[in-house]
Formats: C-alpha cells, sequence, structure tokens
C-alpha cells in the first residue's frame, strides 16, 4: 500500500525534517505535504528546500470550512503526521482520518499534558515539580488535546542540576531518534 504523508507542524519543523529524510528513498511512504498555521515558520522553508509542496491555514479555513480534506484528495493523502502544531484538530478531520492521525508530544502523558503545554512550558514544569525522568510520547489524535491513546514512549534522565533547555534537548534527540520509526511501524501494520 502506498502511504501519502501530510505533516503538520508550527514551528522550526526538526521533527518534520526528520521524518523526510527517512523516508526519502521509501518507495512505499511519501510526504506528499507540509501544513502550517504560520506563514513565516522555518518549516515552510525546509519543505521547500526539500521540494514538499506546502499550505497555510488559518482558522477560517481550518476550522470552519472543510476544503482541507479537498486539498487533501489532491494528494492523496492518507496519513496526517502532527510535529509541533499547536492547534486543535477539528472533529471532521478527526474523523475523516479515524486511526490515521498521530502526534508527538513531548513529555510522559498523561502528565504535562492538555491546551497550553507545549514547547518550553513543558520542560519548565518538569523541572519545578522535580522530576527524575521524562520523555515523550506518540499518540493518536482525538478532539481533546494530548488525550488519544498511546502509541510508544521512551523516557530519559532528569538530572537536579539540568536546565529547562538541556531537558528540551534531551527531549528533541528522543523525538529525532523515535518519531521516523514509530511512523514507519504504525504503516507497516496498516
Ligand atoms: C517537539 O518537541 C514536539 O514534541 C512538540 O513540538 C516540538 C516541535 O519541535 N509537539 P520541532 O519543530 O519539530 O523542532
Amino acid at each position: 500500500m502506498q502511504h501519502n504523508l501530510a505533516i503538520f507542524a508550527s514551528g522550526t519543523g526538526s521533527n518534520a525534517k526528520k521524518i523526510i529524510e527517512y523516508f526519502k528513498h521509501n518507495p512505499n511512504i511519501n510526504v506528499c505535504l507540509i501544513v502550517s498555521n504560520k506563514a513565516d515558520a522555518p518549516v515552510l522553508d525546509m519543505a521547500r528546500t526539500n521540494g514538499i509542496p506546502t499550505l497555510v491555514i488559518d482558522r477560517p479555513y481550518f476550522y470552519h470550512s472543510e476544503d482541507i480534506l479537498n486539498f487533501f484528495n489532491q494528494f492523496s493523502i492518507n496519513f496526517v503526521v502532527l510535529a509541533g502544531f499547536l492547534w486543535l484538530v477539528p472533529s471532521y478531520l478527526v474523523r475523516a482520518f479515524e486511526g490515521r492521525i498521530v502526534n508527538i508530544h513531548p513529555a510522559l502523558l498523561p502528565k504535562y499534558g492538555g491546551k497550553g503545554m507545549y514547547g518550553m512550558r513543558v520542560h519548565e514544569a518538569v523541572k519545578a515539580a522535580g522530576e527524575t525522568e521524562t520523555g515523550i510520547t506518540i499518540h493518536y489524535v482525538n478532539e481533546r488535546y494530548d488525550e488519544g491513546d498511546a502509541i510508544f514512549q521512551a523516557k530519559c534522565e532528569v538530572k537536579p542540576t539540568d536546565t529547562p533547555d538541556e531537558i528540551a534537548q534531551k527531549i528533541h534527540a528522543l523525538e529525532h531518534r523515535h518519531f521516523p520509526a514509530v511512523i514507519e511501524e504504525l504503516l507497516e501494520q496498516k
């Protein structure tokens, strides 16, 4: 089966880049589209450099129309990856891609998840709570922030001397190591 991925990202897109590189020579898995809610997000430059089409969305388009489904049809998108995308996914999209949307969260859900828990806020909260470990969660997406079924978790140690920045670096390393391979494994089962 041919898997055609759309990756949603709001920021740098280092995870999106890893996924693109990982599947570059895989004939069955194509990253076909990068979607962002920010017209100046660095992830869009990265996509263009890699020759991948991009789509910039705004709130009316995403929440008050279902036009993105038609856009997806043009690219035969059949799997969606959220990699640093901060908006809630509307229910029409969750329904249309039931079991085919995954997100990565930079903590061990259900801890440090939910609305407003993203980026450095997560690592600052982990540090403030004096956690001795943290990690990443890859999970299915539903209509609530960070609540879909977990697919995969990986942990790392938090040393008492670690700053939130250092925790963020460890987390990014874990994400880059695992996210593409977990996506590949999921797609192989489909
Ligand atoms: C990652 O830490 C991811 O877990 C979170 O947003 C961050 C995105 O980083 N959801 P990047 O843009 O892929 O570098």
